[in-house]
C-alpha cells in the first residue's frame, strides 16, 4: 500500500441482534456483519465469521478461546456487553495483543434490583404460589398458605462484595433493615463496609453458618466453580435462601437440589445456570426454587447503556483511542 492508497476501513461482526440505532453508530468507521436473525452462532460458525474480522461485538453467549483467536488473526479488539468475562480466554488475547473491554457500573443497581427481587421471590414462595393459583388449585385457604421466611430484619450474606454486592447490601440494610455480612477475596476499607449499609467481613463458612440468605454476586473463575457444594450447604442454616446472580458454575447444582429435595434448605433463586441455556433437571424438579433465564440486567435503560458502552469501546479501539472500559489486568 503506498501513501495514496486509502487503508481499508476496519471490519466488526456484531454477534447478537442489539439496538440497532446504537450499533449504526459503528458504520461510520467499520464495514459492520449483522447477525440479522439473532441465532446463537455455533463455535464454528462463530471461528468463520471473525476469521476476517479487526472487532467483534459480543455477549455471553460467545465463547472466545485460543482455537477461535488462532483462526482469527485480525482480531484486535474484543467488545463483550458483559461485566462477566469468563466465556473470554483474556490471557490468551493478551499474548496476541488483543483489547478485551467489558461494561461494568452500568448495569449494577439494575441487577441489584434483581436480585433482591429473586430473594423476595423465593423466601416468600411467589411463584410457587402463583403456579397454584393459575393451575387452578386455589381452592381453600388455609393459615400456613405458602408461607416462607422473612426477609426484613434478617441476616444476608452477600459472596462477592464487589459494586453489585455493595448495590445489593444498601439496599438490604436501608431498604428492609437487613443485617449484612459479606465475604470477599478481600476485606473492604472500614468507609467501603460502612456506605455498604455496615456490611461485616466473615470467612466463607461462618457467613454460611450466620446467615439466613446468601446471595452469590461474584464473578466465576475456574478457582471458584462449585465454591457452594455438599459441604458448604451444610453449613448453611436449616430453612436458608440461596441466590445466584453470579455464574451457575459457582453452584453444585445436584448438590443444590438435594439439599432442597431434603428441606434443609428452605428455598433457591437461581438466575444462572452451569450448562446454559440448559438447567439441570434435578433443578427443575426441586422444590421451592424461582429459576429465571439469565435476565438479572434486563431492563431496557440497562441494556441499552450496556451496548452503547460495549458500541464505545469499539470505537475508541478502531479509531486508536484507549478503551473506556477494558477488562481489569
Ligand atoms: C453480565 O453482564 O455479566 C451478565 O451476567 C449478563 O451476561
Amino acid at each position: 500500500m503506498n501513501a495514496l492508497t486509502p487503508s481499508p476501513r476496519p471490519r466488526v461482526l456484531v454477534a447478537r441482534a442489539a439496538f440497532p440505532d446504537l450499533v449504526a453508530r459503528l458504520d461510520a468507521v467499520a464495514d459492520v456483519s449483522r447477525n440479522a436473525d439473532d441465532r446463537v452462532y455455533t463455535p464454528a460458525e462463530l471461528r468463520a465469521l471473525l476469521a476476517d474480522k479487526d472487532g467483534a461485538f459480543i455477549t455471553a453467549t460467545e465463547r472466545i478461546d485460543r482455537e477461535l483467536l488462532a483462526a482469527c488473526p485480525q482480531l484486535r479488539v474484543i467488545s463483550t456487553m458483559t461485566v462477566g468475562y469468563d466465556h473470554i480466554d483474556v490471557a490468551a488475547c493478551r499474548q496476541r495483543g488483543i483489547v478485551v473491554t467489558h461494561t461494568p457500573d452500568v448495569l449494577t443497581e439494575t441487577t441489584a434490583d434483581f436480585g433482591l427481587a429473586l430473594l423476595l421471590a423465593a423466601a416468600r414462595r411467589v411463584t410457587e404460589a402463583e403456579r397454584h393459583l393459575r393451575a387452578g388449585q386455589w381452592t381453600r385457604w388455609s393459615v400456613d398458605f405458602f408461607a416462607g421466611a422473612d426477609v426484613h430484619g434478617s441476616v444476608l450474606g452477600i459472596v462477592g462484595m464487589g459494586r453489585i454486592g455493595q448495590a445489593i447490601a444498601r439496599r438490604a440494610a436501608g431498604g428492609f433493615g437487613m443485617r449484612v455480612l459479606y465475604h470477599n477475596r478481600h476485606r473492604l476499607p472500614a468507609e467501603v463496609e460502612a456506605a455498604a449499609g455496615g456490611a461485616q467481613y466473615r470467612g466463607l463458612g461462618d457467613l454460611l453458618h450466620e446467615s439466613d440468605h446468601v446471595l452469590l454476586a461474584l464473578p466465576y473463575s475456574p478457582e471458584a466453580r462449585h465454591l457452594i457444594s455438599a459441604k458448604e450447604l451444610a453449613r448453611m442454616k436449616p430453612g436458608a435462601t440461596l441466590v445466584n446472580i453470579g455464574r451457575g458454575g459457582l453452584i453444585d447444582e445436584p448438590a443444590l437440589a438435594a439439599a432442597l429435595q431434603s428441606g434443609q434448605l428452605g428455598a433457591a433463586g437461581l438466575d444462572v445456570f452451569e450448562g446454559e441455556p440448559q438447567v439441570c433437571a434435578e433443578l427443575l424438579a426441586a422444590p421451592r426454587t424461582v429459576l429465571t433465564p439469565h435476565i438479572a440486567s434486563a431492563s431496557i435503560p440497562t441494556r441499552r447503556a450496556m451496548v452503547q458502552l460495549a458500541v464505545d469501546n469499539l470505537l475508541a479501539v478502531l479509531q486508536g483511542r484507549p478503551p473506556l472500559t477494558p477488562v481489569p489486568v
